[in-house]
C-alpha cells in the first residue's frame, strides 16, 4: 500500500512572486503537473498534496485531479509539512515522499527507487557537479549514512561533499511517524526538517542522472527546467517523423498534434492545442496559439496565429498576423505586414502585402491589393464586409463597412468604396488627375532657391 506525499506549502520566498511556487510554468504547464503525473503512474493508493502558503490556488488548480490535500497551516519546514499529512497516511503501508519543485524527476526513476530499496527509512541521493544550495550527505568512514546537512548549516568541509539529497524518500508509515516525532528545529533556519529523519539509520539509493533532481527555488532554476522539458518534448515529436531544426529553441505544448514531415524552424511556439497536419513548414519565430494548419502550409519567418485555421496549400506571412477567428479555406496566400481578423478568405485568394481584413468574407480567387483596408470600426460598431467570388481589389484600396461586392468586380486603386458594387462592375471613386504643365519644376527651383538663401543666412 503506497501512498505519496507531495510537499508543496512553501512560501516559495526565492520565487519573489506572490504566487505559489509549484503553480508556475514550467513547459506549457504549472510545475506540479509533472510530479503528479510521475507519482500517478506508480498507482498508489493516495496522493497527497501538502498545501499551505496560498492553499486555496493550489486547491482549485487541482481540483478535478483526484489529489487529497493536507494544509500545512504555518512553513516550519519539510518535516512539519509531512506531518500536516500524518492523518492520510495508513500505518502499515509506505511512503513516498516528492517535493512538488522538482519537475524532472520521472516515472521510470521513481519505480526504480521503490522497488529496489530494502531498508525502513530510503531516500535518493545523486552526485552533483554544483552541489550548492542541496542538502549534503554525510557518511561514515564505512560508508553508512549519517545525516544529511543543509547548506545553510554547512562547514568548508561538507560544502565540498557533491553527494547531495534529491528530497525524494520511500519509508514506512510506521518508522516515518517514530522518527518525525523526533525531529527538532535547532539548525540554521529554525526549520523542523525532514531530513533528519536519516538519523538513526537510511538507506541511500544512487541515481546517475543528476538533472531529473534539479529542485526548482528560484527562477534561474525555472528556466533550466522548462528548458530540459521543452527538449525533451520537441524530441519526442523528431522521433515520431517531425523535423526539428534545434530541438532546444522550440517549444511545443504537451497537447499539441503535429504531422509527419513536418520541418519546424527555431524559436517556434506551438501553444494551446495547435493541430500542424503533415508537410508543413513553419519558420523562424512563429507563435501559433490554437490553430489548425492543414497540409503542405509554409507559415513564413516571425507570423503570429491566434485562433484560427489555415487550409491546406496556404502561404501565410512573413510578418502577417492572423487574429482570432480567421479561415482560410485553402491555397491562399497571406503576405507580409497582413492582419486578419474574424475573416473568411475562399479558396484560392489573396491578400499578399500590407492589408488589413477585419469582419469579412471573401469568396474565392479574390485578390485584395496592396495596401487593401476594411474599415470595419466606426468607433462605437463593428461591420461587415461581403465580396464575392474572382474579386480583383486594386491597391490602397479602402472599403467602408457595411458594404458587399458582386462576384466578378473590379475596383480601381486607390477607391474608397462606400456603397455597394454589383457583380461584373468596375468601381472607382478618386478625384481626376490633372497634369499642369512644367509647373512641377517650377516649384521644385523656387524651394531649392529657397533653400540656398537660407544656407547664406546662416
Ligand atoms: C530541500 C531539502 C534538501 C534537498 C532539496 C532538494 C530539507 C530541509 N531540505 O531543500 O536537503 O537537497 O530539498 O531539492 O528538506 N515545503 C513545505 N513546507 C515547508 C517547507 C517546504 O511544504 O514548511 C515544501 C516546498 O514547497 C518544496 C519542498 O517542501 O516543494 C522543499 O522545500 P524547499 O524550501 O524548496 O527546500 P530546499 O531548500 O530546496
Ligand atoms: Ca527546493
Amino acid at each position: 500500500m503506497l501512498t505519496v506525499i507531495i510537499l508543496a506549502a512553501g512560501k516559495g520566498t526565492r520565487m519573489k512572486s506572490e504566487n505559489p511556487k509549484v503553480l508556475f510554468h514550467a513547459a506549457g504547464k504549472p510545475m506540479i503537473d509533472y510530479t503528479i503525473e510521475a507519482a500517478r503512474q506508480l498507482n498508489p493508493e493516495k496522493i497527497v498534496v501538502v498545501t499551505g502558503s496560498s492553499a486555496e490556488l493550489v486547491k482549485d488548480y487541482l481540483k478535478d485531479s483526484s489529489v487529497e490535500f493536507a494544509v500545512q497551516e504555518s512553513q516550519k519546514g519539510t518535516a512539519d509539512a509531512v506531518m500536516a499529512a500524518k492523518d492520510c497516511i495508513n500505518d502499515n503501508g509506505k511512503v513516498l515522499i516528492l517535493c512538488g519543485d522538482m519537475p524532472l524527476v520521472t516515472y521510470e526513476t521513481l519505480s526504480g527507487f521503490i522497488n529496489t530499496v530494502k531498508e525502513d527509512i530510503a531516500f535518493i541521493s545523486v552526485k552533483m557537479q554544483h552541489p550548492k544550495g542541496y542538502g549534503r550527505i554525510i557518511r561514515s568512514s564505512d560508508n553508512k549514512v549519517l545525516k544529511i546537512v543543509e547548506e545553510k548549516d554547512a562547514n568548508e568541509y561538507e560544502k565540498h561533499i557533491t553527494e547531495v539529497n534529491t528530497g525524494v524518500y520511500l519509508c514506512s508509515a510506521k518508522e516515518l511517524k517514530k522518527r518525525l516525532a523526533l525531529i527538532d528545529n535547532n539548525n540554521a533556519q529554525n526549520e523542523f526538517y525532514l531530513t533528519d529523519i536519516v538519523k538513526g539509520g537510511a538507506e541511500a539509493y544512487l541515481c546517475d542522472d543528476e538533472i531529473e533532481f534539479l529542485g526548482v527555488n528560484d527562477r534561474i532554476q525555472l528556466s533550466q527546467a522548462a528548458k530540459h522539458l521543452w527538449k525533451k518534448r520537441a524530441e519526442r515529436y523528431m522521433l515520431d517523423g517531425v523535423s526539428i531544426i534545434d530541438p532546444s529553441s522550440c517549444y511545443i505544448d504537451e497537447d499539441v498534434v503535429i504531422g509527419k514531415d513536418t520541418v519546424i524552424y527555431p524559436n517556434v511556439f506551438l501553444e494551446n492545442g495547435c493541430r500542424i497536419d503533415k508537410n508543413v513548414v513553419i519558420g523562424t519565430g512563429c507563435r501559433l496559439n490554437k490553430a489548425v494548419v492543414c497540409e503542405h502550409v509554409v507559415i513564413k519567418d516571425n507570423s503570429f496565429i491566434e485562433d484560427s485555421y489555415i487550409g491546406a496549400g496556404s502561404t501565410v506571412g512573413p510578418m502577417a498576423h492572423l487574429r482570432p477567428g480567421s479561415i482560410l479555406e485553402g491555397d491562399n496566400k497571406v503576405g507580409n505586414f497582413v492582419e486578419i481578423k474574424k475573416t473568411k478568405m475562399g479558396k484560392g485568394s489573396k491578400a499578399s502585402h500590407l492589408t488589413y481584413l477585419g469582419d469579412a468574407s471573401l469568396g474565392e480567387n479574390v485578390n485584395a491589393g496592396c495596401g487593401t483596408i476594411t474599415c470595419n470600426y466606426d468607433g462605437y460598431n463593428k461591420y461587415n464586409t461581403v465580396i464575392g467570388n474572382n474579386v480583383f481589389i486594386g491597391s490602397d484600396t479602402q472599403l467602408v463597412a457595411p458594404v458587399t461586392i458582386g462576384d466578378n468586380v473590379l475596383i480601381a486603386a486607390g477607391s474608397t468604396i462606400t456603397k455597394d458594387i454589383p457583380e461584373n462592375a468596375l468601381g472607382i471613386s478618386r478625384a481626376k488627375q490633372d497634369n499642369l504643365e512644367n509647373k512641377g519644376k517650377e516649384i521644385m527651383e523656387i524651394n531649392k532657391a529657397k533653400k540656398e538663401s537660407n544656407k547664406k543666412v546662416k
